[in-house]
């Protein structure tokens, strides 16, 4: 006997999508996930005499004082090397004496396992609040991680977490679940790649994915060089504003700066700078519905938008210049820009290495997922441009969840659905068969 079934509904099973934006955390069965943990974490040096209680702290946003920090300690070892872990937004975002920023996620996969038992950690304890050991847990991961990591995790939920059952599916293949698909190209748009993934009754077709670093991390990193050194807007932090008052349009900001200010790192400045820039892209960058075109958009109108220190202006053409580079590779100022395809150029180049049958199928629901997808007109224009694309004899069809929270939580859903199918509960890898035949269960059960 297997001994792999769980009663889906007895116990919830929990659903995590790892991302280098976010960690999406929930119960499989609801409609979003609980929380979102930054895959930023603040690490600082610990100050407390080495051998003392607090020799290993964690500092993480609590779900039952919402909006304060809570302070837990642990002890793993003592020595001087010891340090102080600053996990979610709140905890993140205080500004504190020598705390560097850093991320544990790399080309979408864990990189720095001691870190991510930090965010599974506080996960459980803060976000969930119950007992690991209770809840099955359904992972997923980007479409190429490694096997040896893989194994990684499957070891670490059964062996730390003592998970009663696991799972782990491809991202891609989730996001087409939760727009009802099992068939389909998947185009994921995130923080740091735009990736076209094939996905074949329920299978990723590794061999035909195509990535781009095009995606929502570029369009920050545009807007700072466009706002920086093209505007010479000088980027202030909200952590570093006492007060400000209200200024004319286009005029210098008037603020003044608080005071007892600790003396903070570079990396997490530029942390909160990036977070300002990032509410900038969201509200203010539209992408062009037709091929950009400095005539035509010269009648448009101006956008307002106002930074933290009360600086604020209009903006015309830009707004549609910067995201322009995702869609035509001649806007793309980078100095490898010939290495980076459009998010149309992805799409046509993956269904072009799939086998020409399942073409059709492919072009006929084409998935979209992924953060960088919500910016203004995404989806209107790689509508245009994959229509003028596919080829005649095909229909295209683009599917695209309408809410923002259903685009950019699209993985998230598809696991919370699948986790919670009554046909889903004899795929689990059961901790009994992890006893029996260890980590290596993942690879078979897990495609
Ligand atoms: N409303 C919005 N408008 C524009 N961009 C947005 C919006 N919301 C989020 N983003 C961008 O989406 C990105 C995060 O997307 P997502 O949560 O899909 O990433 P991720 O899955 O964690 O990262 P990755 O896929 O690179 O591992 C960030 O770059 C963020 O700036
Ligand atoms: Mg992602």
């Amino acid at each position: 006997m297997s001994g792999g079934v769980y009663g889906g509904d007895e116990v919830g099973a929990l659903v995590f999508d790892p991302g280098q934006f976010s960690l999406r955390v929930g119960y499989a069965g609801e409609d979003s996930p609980k929380s979102e943990i930054p895959s930023t974490v603040g690490v600082s040096p610990n100050d407390a005499p080495s051998g003392s209680a607090s020799a290993h702290a964690m500092e993480t946003d609590s779900n039952a004082t919402a909006g304060a920090t809570t302070a837990t300690s642990q002890q793993i070892g003592a020595g001087p090397q010891e340090k102080n872990f600053h996990l979610g937004v709140v905890a993140l975002a205080a500004a504190r004496k020598a705390k560097e920023t850093m991320s544990y996620v790399r080309d979408g996969m864990i990189e720095d396992w001691d870190v991510f038992e930090k965010v599974l950690d506080h996960a459980y304890k803060n976000v969930i609040q119950s007992e690991a050991e209770l809840h099955p847990v359904l992972f997923s991961e980007a479409p190429w991680n490694q096997r040896a990591k893989r194994e990684k995790l499957t070891e670490l939920l059964f062996e730390k977490y003592q998970v009663p059952a696991f799972f782990l599916v491809k991202n891609a293949v989730l996001a087409a679940f939760a727009n009802g698909r099992s068939t389909g190209l998947v185009v994921d748009s995130g923080a740091t790649y735009t990736a076209a993934v094939p996905v074949h009754e329920g299978f990723v077709l590794q061999n035909a994915i195509v990535k781009s670093p095009l995606a929502g991390d570029y369009v920050t990193h545009q807007c700072l060089n466009f706002l920086e050194q093209e505007k010479k807007i000088e980027i202030v932090p909200p952590y570093m504003i006492g007060g400000k008052e209200e200024v004319k349009m286009g005029d210098p900001p008037k603020w003044t700066r608080r005071s007892n200010l600790p003396e903070v790192t570079q990396s997490w400045h530029n942390y909160m700078k990036r977070q300002v820039v990032q509410d900038f892209q969201s509200s203010v960058l539209q992408v062009s519905d037709a091929p950009y075109d400095e005539d035509s958009l010269s009648t448009i109108l101006h956008y307002p938008y106002e930074f933290p220190n009360g600086y604020n202006n209009e903006y015309g053409m830009e707004r549609f210049r910067i995201p322009e580079a995702l869609f035509d590779p001649a806007y793309n100022k980078s100095p490898n820009a010939h290495s980076m395809m459009s998010v149309s150029h992805v799409v046509t180049t993956s269904v072009g290495m799939c086998d020409i049958d399942l073409r059709p199928a492919l072009y006929g629901s084409v998935v979209v997922t992924g953060g960088n997808t919500l910016l203004q007109g995404f989806n209107e224009r790689l509508n245009r441009d994959l229509s003028v694309k596919t080829p005649t004899n095909m229909r295209f069809k683009l599917i695209a969840a309408n809410g923002p929270q259903e685009r950019r939580f699209g993985s998230w859903i598809g696991g919370s659905i699948l986790a919670s199918l009554g046909s889903f509960q004899q795929m689990w890898i059961s901790k009994q068969e992890y006893e029996e035949s260890g980590k290596s269960q993942v690879d078979r059960k897990c495609p």
